[in-house]
């Protein structure tokens, strides 16, 4: 059987830029976690689930996208940056193939995301400076192989992962 690759990290760690190539290297398929999780509910964005509905409902939402996700093969699967919060959902994934991280620095995340306003947990800078600190150990932790990508440009982070996963 043809193993997946989940990638995990913050938001704006690169998890969906990286996994593309990744697949194209590797003649994977792709697929964003979050796409899975906002076509099992009736919204349009992931940012109205949490204003209608709230994150304890993305999060069940999320655990219903990771049983989908877990019946895959040959798939880079972009994970949610919140899935280390979840303990069940990385086991449905992580029973299906190996656990990347990608690390950053607080300051990298701002600087690629920072702007952007479609993450209802990117609001506020210093409150989401306290879930980066509270979350990115968890990362490490679950991960089979930890990747730093910052100032790295897309081809190399996922050329090293490449390499990595041979060993
Ligand atoms: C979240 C990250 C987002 C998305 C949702 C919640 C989080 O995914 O799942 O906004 O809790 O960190 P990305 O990491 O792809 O931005």
């Amino acid at each position: 059987m043809k193993m997946n690759i989940i990638l995990i990290g913050f938001m704006g760690s690169g998890k969906s830029t990286v996994g593309k190539q990744l697949a194209r290297n590797l003649f994977m398929d792709f697929i964003d976690m979050d796409d899975v999780t906002l076509s099992l509910s009736k919204r349009k964005s992931i940012a109205e689930i949490f204003a209608k509905e709230g994150e304890v409902r993305f999060r069940e939402l999320e655990i219903r996208a990771a049983k989908l996700l877990a019946k895959r093969t040959n798939t880079v699967i972009a994970s949610g940056g919140g899935i280390v919060l979840n303990k069940i959902i990385l086991d449905y994934l992580g029973k299906t193939g190996s656990i990347v991280s990608l690390d950053t620095t607080f300051e990298e995340v701002v600087e690629r995301i920072g702007h952007m306003e479609n993450r209802p947990l990117f609001q506020d800078k210093v409150k989401t400076k306290k879930l980066f600190d509270f979350r990115q150990p968890l990362y490490t932790a679950y991960a089979d192989i930890s990747v730093t990508t910052d100032k790295m440009p897309i081809k190399e982070i996922a050329q090293e992962i490449t390499e990595r996963m041979k060993h």
